[in-house]
């Protein structure tokens, strides 16, 4: 049998223990991990060694966990404040910490005793608390470093506070030498035998008097895993199948859009606080770029300034300069009424899955970059009814049997309605919906109703997968991406 110069390295390391040893304990000068984990590997095919494999949770700092590391832990920024002031009233911590933190806070220094008394708190000196957070961030600190802990009190603390560790599952190897690695070892090995041949090594004549590491035809290889779609395709290709099966057509659309189209056509008055910088991400585009179907601003105008029939419009002056900023589009409903201007006669049924931008900070639930799934049906008979039963057949084939809806607002429908669905016990905003405004569909050319619907998919694929983090869907963790189950289709 041939070893290479890394397995036997690592072999003779393992000779000298006389226990399992875990793979992250095997230390040989030269190699770095993956190298002995890979030794590991062959090791075990050659069956030199045995293997034990035993599953290992590895913790890394959620969104909070970094937040506090960094600011301090809100109890921390609480009594440090009292220390210095000798109090703080109940309204002083408002300005001092927003209020998430300070209901934190409080109820953690209230575990020390320390609690408001007529409304504010007391500085009085506290060891325990003291030394209480010195631990906490050290093992904060740890779990940063080393993305592990033995502190079982202190993973049961913060386990407890939401989105601090999040918690991981990886398989961890255990290997010992077996009586046939032990054979090996005990026979000749030459540890300078030539592994790879170098221009060197040929052109110094070397190689004459050297031993050669022969092929081990034999030997089975690694093995390499096949393609995978990933799973956000799986869950693409499944809403796809679902529209399709309801006689819906998927329609085009583009990530950068005019506010025209984006905002403009679908009645959203210039000044809303979505259109702010805030929230939405607005592009310059190099060179010239124009905008489609250009003559829908002056009809927009009209619409916002006075309304149409039976609608009196926002009745402010409309600035045609706004409607040619350019953007990363925030949602797909801008494809649905592009579509329909130029797709007037009825019945129409679309949808798309495609990737809307805005500007959020990113955290476990929220996304910057994610995908909307949209359906719209423009005819005749489209009501709320209609709307409705939609929705209940599409969620439904999606798995999600239980809904209800609520009443909510868009700027573009009225009535606008929330689907909620029921998992197990627990309620879930699905996405919005509602009928296009007649200040929508007037402009448009349209001449009967449009029902429409909305929703993230990045939200169903965390439930499809059991996310607790969004974040993970694009996190590319190979573990994850070659074993992660297809989600049965009923909640
Ligand atoms: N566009 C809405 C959103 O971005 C969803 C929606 C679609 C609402 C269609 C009503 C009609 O959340």
């Amino acid at each position: 049998m041939e070893l290479s110069n890394n397995e036997i390295k690592v072999l003779d390391f393992l000779s000298r223990r006389n226990d399992f040893v875990s793979e992250n304990d095997i230390e040989v000068p030269g190699l770095d991990r993956r190298e002995i984990s890979s030794a590991v590997s062959y090791l075990e095919v050659k069956d030199l060694i045995s293997v034990k494999r035993e599953e290992r949770i590895t913790y890394t700092l959620g969104q909070e966990g970094e937040k506090f590391l960094e600011k301090g832990l809100p109890e921390e920024r609480l009594y440090r404040r009292i220390k210095t002031d000798g109090k703080i009233d109940l309204s002083g911590i408002k300005n001092f910490m927003d209020q998430e933190e300070s209901k934190i806070a409080l109820a953690q220094l209230g575990r020390f005793n320390i609690k408001p008394v007529m409304g504010a708190l007391i500085y009085e000196e506290n060891q325990d608390l003291e030394n209480a957070i010195v631990k906490r961030k050290q093992f904060l600190e740890s779990i940063k470093t080393l993305g592990s802990s033995r502190d079982t009190e202190m993973i049961d603390h913060f386990r407890r506070r939401g989105n601090i560790l999040i918690e991981k599952k990886k398989l961890e190897r255990f290997v010992y030498i077996n009586d046939n690695g032990r054979k090996f070892l005990a026979g000749s090995i030459n540890l300078n035998k030539i592994e790879a041949l170098t221009p060197e090594i040929i052109s110094s004549g070397v190689w004459k008097n050297s031993e050669f590491r022969g092929y081990d035809l034999k030997v089975p290889v690694e093995k390499i895993n096949g393609g995978f779609y990933h799973p956000l395709t799986i869950l693409i290709r499944r809403i796809k199948r679902i529209f399709l099966e309801m006689g819906f057509s998927e329609m085009p659309g583009h990530y950068v859009e005019s506010a025209a189209w984006n905002m403009d056509a679908l009645f959203v008055p210039q000044d809303h606080p979505v259109r702010e910088m805030q929230d939405t991400f607005y592009v310059k585009p190099q060179g010239s770029i124009e905008i489609e179907f250009p003559e829908i601003i002056e009809k927009v105008k009209k619409t916002h300034e006075k309304g149409v029939r039976g609608y009196t419009g926002w009745g402010y002056s409309f600035d045609p300069h706004e409607s040619k900023r350019f953007l990363m589009r925030t949602h797909t409903t801008v494809s649905t009424v592009r579509y329909l201007y130029k797709h007037t006669v009825p019945p129409v049924s679309i949808f798309s899955i495609e990737k809307v931008f805005r500007h959020e900070s990113v955290d476990w639930k929220h996304l910057a970059e994610l995908h909307q799934i949209e359906g719209a049906y423009y005819a005749k008979d489209a009501n709320l009814s209609t709307l409705k039963s939609l929705m209940r057949t599409f969620y439904g084939k999606l798995g999600f049997r239980e809904i209800k809806f609520v009443p909510s607002y868009y700027p573009y429908t009225e009535p606008s309605m929330d689907a909620i669905a029921f998992i197990n016990g627990k309620e879930m905003e699905l996405g919005g919906s509602g009928i296009f405004r007649a200040e929508v569909t007037k402009p448009l050319g349209l001449k009967e109703p449009v029902i429409a619907w909305g929703m993230g998919l990045e939200r169903i694929a965390m439930m499809f997968y059991q996310l607790n983090d969004i974040r993970e869907i694009y996190q590319s963790d190979m573990e994850w991406l070659q074993n992660y189950k297809i989600p049965e289709y009923s909640y």
